[in-house]
């Protein structure tokens, strides 16, 4: 071999798999030498170890197309390609396609009804990056043109691919790395110091400081450049493999390197150039984040175990009576008879029909749980159980590797067989059942979960067999010993291929079948379909919640990572459990969560069979009264939160957005992961630690004004990390100038707050012409077609200072809507921030030509905070859909 004498942080490692000696990485045919440092492999590659160009370059209509011959040194785990080719396609100025593949042993791609990615017909006129290629070995440098930033670049080496093990590394353009999930990062910002993260979806609790393989799958980063554009990449792959992390020599750039133990090298880069822009772009090929009910986005209350159908009343009607907004009732599987899908428990929950009835008149949805494990076992009564035994003979299950014979788990029910969501019968047979259980309980949604596809033994009832699928010559460095433990085996059989190939995309079939289910049921209703596995694209389905978190200060401090992951992973809707799902919560912990939960886009507290109840209502007077407080906020403030989804559903534009997104030429920036945005005007800073009554919050250097106050932050903040007062019962939130809110008046759900006055927050920016920006997306918020219909308004607020401060409302939609489904809201209040005057101003409103006065009674002038309160202005009309009759 010709082993490399640079710095031994370039080393790529011949022997992941741990246990390298000097004598079986000879038989690799790698380098052995004992690094001086922590970190590096002592067994690396040659630098002639790859693949070479043969027969040159070709054009084709998209880019270039090439064979490459393998070089001397064989991978070490068998069935070696010795040709392979290499797919070079500019499908947008801003989108490469790279794959890399055998064509004679074709290896798995994900189907496109898994992910339906864009397909280019033409060449790209003016790509933002250049390409270099290098014929031996063979290597791809993606640079962005503009600045010569290298966003891939594969001369590090390395190209591996065998049957089961396909390896490339890549140099990136920086050290700040975002995404790659799912997991729990500490922080953001990816650690990069000798740090490997395996890929398989699994059922496995997200522990701190833990690197555990969790519930989805998402190979996708984002990496910001030094000047603060940034570029991102995606391997489309649904078998397991790890991503390694490596520092590179000092002189250099960090090194990713991938280990992927089927499929294709499958990769997808952006351009971007700002974070934003790689966002839109991943899920332009992804596809877009559905649009959530408006009622999806209202406080949402779990647990697991009300016991009986007494317990969840009484948690129903202590919420209720605590005035704590709350639109969302769960039921966990102690609603099932016997832990047994479709059924319910009559014995315990016989009136759980009349519970539902009652959440719904009072303006409230229930969701309740389905897992993807079917009991074999009769009923109760000794009756057949019929979704098992009409699955069994539609021949719906995951089979064995026989492809005939289901394979049987053991799951909450104990044994358990497993719907195949990649037949078309399965999701059929999903579907018609569904449909029975709405028949007897009338769900608003429904939850899935354990769909990693989770099971309590290892493969199956009888282990699994020894071959390659089961026990792969390489096992990235995944959680536990086995590909197949706690889930199924790998030679099992599904539609859209072996469970080896097709497991990361169970839990994601089973959203989309679980969508079309409800979609089915409920044909113009959005609903929610709550997912814990996902992949991919999921986010066009589902909503996500971040797993079996712990209840403890650190769990609730990497939600903020984990929700920013998700929101670059296109799955918006995401939530941790507030106030920690296993162990048990103090008030103070549950109180400053329930804060930091009013602001997760999705906004559940749910807690564990054995723990203690810590429903809001629990609580002292005074825990209660401040999340009746936030959870009011989080209420007043939904038009925006709305607003921001529709943004996201038709742009791709991020929900919950990190600091730096909107800033990403501050480098500050990029590593604030205890604040984060919702879309661009809103910055929230929660106390994430035990004891503190001040959090440090970092100002970009804009205009903000206090949320509640209206006043701007004091003294030199701009650029700078001050210090608030954050008493128990306060979250701090900002509002950032140049930005136009809309916001609602607060009621108990949705459905009331729906109906009242709309109002406006103002925070005018500072340059010349004082202005500032917002929109309102509004429909009836859960139909299917509202936005394909136009059955929508959308309205954009603007505000400039020529001629005194003038704030316009743009639009009345055309034709103008009419009751009974429309209804005429006035803006009852609109506060304008950040406006320095001598004196109480007289202010006009109304339509443009009949301005009138507005009653100096429903003018305020605060002084003190430079805040102009504007009340009832009934000349100021929105026609907003309503069910207002
Ligand atoms: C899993 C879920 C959890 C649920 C429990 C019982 O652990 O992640 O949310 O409460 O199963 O269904």
């Amino acid at each position: 071999p010709e082993c490399p004498s640079g710095d031994e942080r370039e080393r790529v490692d011949c022997y992941p798999e741990g246990g390298a000696s000097l004598s079986r990485c000879e038989a690799r045919g790698c380098c052995w030498d004992q690094p001086a440092t922590q970190g590096p492999p002592s067994c690396f590659y040659p630098t002639n170890h790859g693949y070479e160009l043969s027969g040159g370059l070709q054009r084709t209509p998209l880019g270039y197309m090439a064979s490459l011959h393998r070089l001397n040194t064989p991978s070490a785990y068998g069935n070696d390609r010795e040709i392979i080719e290499v797919e070079v396609e500019i499908q947008q100025d801003y989108r490469l396609h790279l794959k890399l593949s055998d064509p004679k042993h074709p290896g798995y791609e994900v189907p496109e009804a898994a992910v339906k990615r864009p397909l280019a017909t033409t060449l790209a006129e003016h790509p933002l990056f250049n390409l270099t290629f290098t014929s031996k070995p063979f290597s791809i440098k993606v640079t962005r043109k503009s600045t010569g930033a290298t966003i891939f670049d594969s001369s590090v080496g390395k190209l591996t691919l065998s049957a089961q093990f396909l390896s490339v590394s890549t140099r990136l353009a920086s050290s700040n790395l975002y995404g790659l999930g799912e997991h729990v990062h500490r922080s953001y910002r990816h650690d990069l110091n000798w740090k490997t993260w395996p890929f398989f979806t699994r059922d496995s609790s997200p522990a701190a400081g833990d690197s555990a393989n969790l519930y989805g799958q998402h190979p996708f980063y984002m990496c910001v450049e030094e000047d603060g554009s940034a570029n991102g990449v995606f391997v489309l792959n649904s078998n397991a493999m790890d991503v390694t992390l490596q520092p590179g020599a000092p002189d250099s750039a960090p090194i990713v390197t991938y280990r992927v133990i089927g499929g294709v090298l499958d990769f997808y880069m952006f351009l971007g150039p700002s974070p934003e822009n790689v966002v839109q772009q991943y899920t332009e090929v992804i596809g877009r984040p559905m649009m959530p009910a408006y009622w999806g986005l209202g406080f949402q209350l779990s647990k697991w175990f009300y016991k009986n159908s007494r317990g969840l009343r009484e948690v129903i009607l202590r919420t209720r009576a605590t005035g704590i907004p709350y639109d969302v009732q769960y039921s966990d599987i102690d609603y099932m008879e016997d832990r047994k899908d479709f059924t319910y428990d009559g014995n315990n929950y016989g009136d759980l029909p009349d519970v539902i009835r009652d959440l719904h008149n009072n303006g409230q949805k229930y969701i309740v749980i389905l897992d993807p494990a079917v009991s074999t076992q009769k009923r109760r009564d000794g009756s057949p159980y019929v979704p098992y035994e009409m699955g069994r003979s539609a021949g719906v299950f995951v089979n064995t590797s026989d492809g005939k014979t289901p394979i049987v788990g053991q799951v909450w029910p104990s044994d358990s067989v497993f719907p195949d969501f990649t037949n078309p019968s399965g999701v059929q047979w999903w579907a018609d059942n569904c449909r029975d259980l709405h028949n007897n309980i009338s769900f608003d949604g429904l939850w899935i979960d354990m769909n990693e596809p989770s099971n309590f033994l290892n493969g199956s009832l009888s282990g699994c067999a020894t071959n390659t699928r089961n026990h792969p010559p390489y096992l990235p460095d995944i959680k536990g010993s086995l590909l197949y433990e706690g889930t199924l085996c790998m030679d099992a059989k599904q539609m859209w291929g072996d469970h080896y190939d097709v497991h990361s995309l169970y839990g994601h079939s089973m959203a989309i079948a679980t969508r079309n289910a409800m979609r089915s049921i409920l044909p113009s209703k959005r609903g929610v379909v709550l997912t814990r596995s996902s992949f991919a694209g999921t986010g066009q389905f589902a909503s996500h919640w971040l797993g079996d978190n712990k209840a403890a200060w650190e769990d609730m401090a990497w939600s903020i990572p984990g929700i920013l992951e998700f929101g670059l992973f296109g799955i918006p809707h995401v939530g941790a459990d507030i106030c920690g799902f296993g162990g048990n919560t103090t008030e103070e912990l549950c109180q400053r969560w329930m804060q930091l939960g009013a602001f997760y886009p999705f906004s559940r507290n749910h807690n564990t069979m054995d723990g203690n109840p810590q429903d809001p209502a629990v609580f002292s007077q005074a825990m209660i009264d401040s999340t009746r407080d936030v959870m009011m906020t989080r209420y007043t403030l939904l038009p925006y939160l709305y607003t921001l989804f529709y943004h996201a559903h038709v742009t791709g534009a991020t929900v919950v957005r990190p600091l730096l997104h909107e800033f990403p030429a501050d480098r500050k920036t990029w590593d604030v992961d205890r604040q984060f945005l919702w879309g661009r005007g809103l910055l929230i800073s929660p106390v994430l630690t035990q004891g503190d009554t001040q959090v440090d919050a970092y100002f970009p250097d804009d205009r903000w004004f206090d949320f509640f106050t209206g006043a701007e932050v004091e003294g030199q903040y701009r650029g700078q990390t001050v210090t608030l007062d954050a008493p128990l019962n306060k979250i701090n939130v900002h509002v950032r100038g140049g930005t136009i809110l809309p916001t609602q008046q607060p009621a108990n759900t949705t459905v009331y707050s729906r109906r009242n006055p709309m109002g406006l927050v103002v925070a005018l920016n500072d340059s010349d012409s004082a202005g500032a920006s917002g929109s309102l997306f509004w429909d009836d918020g859960e139909s299917y077609d509202s936005i394909e219909k136009s059955n929508f308004l959308q309205v954009t607020f603007t505000a400039s200072a020529s001629d005194g401060i003038r704030c316009t409302v743009d639009a009345l939609p055309v034709p103008v809507p009419s009751p009974p489904h429309w209804a005429l809201l006035p803006y009852d209040k609109v506060d304008v921030l950040g406006l320095d005057l001598p004196d109480v101003p007289t202010v006009k409103a109304g339509r443009p030509g009949d301005l009138r006065d507005v009653d100096s009674g429903n003018v305020q002038y605060d002084r003190d905070n430079k805040v102009l309160r504007l009340a009832n202005l009934v000349d100021m009309n929105l026609w907003v859909y309503s069910d207002l009759q």
